[in-house]
């Protein structure tokens, strides 16, 4: 029998921090997933210690060099967050991939949450063998974006932060949004259309990949908008960052890279 080829998922996100082992030939998890509140004060040492906690729960099922991919929901250049969405400001700026390679012992590789689940749905899911720029938006508290072309993830394209009619996106277009201001699926969807225009217009994808919580109801939303970029829902659903996140970790292993950079893909 050929050993599972194995690495840990973790998905940090304001309100929990999540993880699994992840089978990365089928892109599941191997094991059920296990989540833990994410602390009230959210800095990085409280952090790495629930995940910390997360690992030790696996840790029977991980080999000593099995590497880790833990996404932030914030911009990560070279293993430093940059920035903090509905976690603590003390993650900007910080050397977070050290910390938390220091605190695990193990190789770790960190990556925005939007770019994490853009990997898993190129590889696993909605947009597996997509030719060209496949351009991912997660619609949630905020809007995510991965930009994926011919396979390779550009990191931290950050498109929810576009500035449309004079608005930060997100804040006129996530699905939060919606639910403040009690917006039905129709009002809701004028606002997406101008989103993504915009963005068909700067990028001219090929595909767009919807997910957040919301793609569930993609029915209720994607035939109302008009564009000329298929637009699907995501299939992974809420597995995509902690399944993007352990490949995105075992790939960049393999090639001896510390960190996720826009270096080519092995599969490019
Ligand atoms: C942040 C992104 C993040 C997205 C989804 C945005 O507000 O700027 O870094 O990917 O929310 O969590």
């Amino acid at each position: 029998m050929v050993a599972q080829r194995l690495a840990l998922g973790i998905d940090v996100g304001g309100s929990g921090i999540k993880g699994a082992p992840v089978d990365l030939d089928a892109g599941e998890f191997s094991t059920e997933r296990r989540r833990i509140a994410t602390p009230k004060k959210s800095t990085p040492q409280n952090v790495a210690e629930v995940i910390a906690e997360l690992v030790d729960h696996f840790a029977d099922q991980l080999d000593p060099k099995t590497p880790v991919g833990i996404t932030m929901p914030a911009i990560v250049h070279h293993g430093v967050t940059m920035s903090a969405a509905n976690i603590d400001d003390a993650w900007i700026g910080f050397e977070a991939e050290k910390l938390l390679e220091e605190t695990l012992g193990r190789d770790v590789y960190l990556v925005n949450d939007a770019d994490a689940a853009g990997v898993a749905e190129s590889r696993y899911g909605a947009a597996k063998g997509a030719e060209g720029l496949v351009i991912m938006t997660t619609l949630g508290t905020g809007i995510g974006s991965a930009m994926i072309h011919n396979g390779v993830l550009i990191p931290n394209s950050e498109l929810g932060h576009l500035e449309i009619d004079g608005h930060d996106a997100e804040s006129r277009a996530a699905s939060r949004v919606k639910e403040e201001e009690g917006l039905s699926y129709k009002k809701w969807a004028k606002r997406l259309q101008r989103y993504y225009e915009v963005v068909e217009f700067l990028f001219s994808p090929d595909l767009f990949v919807v997910g957040g919580g919301v793609s569930r109801d993609a029915d209720e939303f994607l035939p109302l908008l008009k564009l000329r970029t298929p637009i699907v829902p995501a299939k992974l659903r809420n597995t995509a960052g902690i399944v993007g996140a352990a490949h995105l970790a075992a790939d960049l292993q393999e090639r001896g890279l510390s960190h996720v950079t826009p270096e080519l893909d092995s599969n490019a």
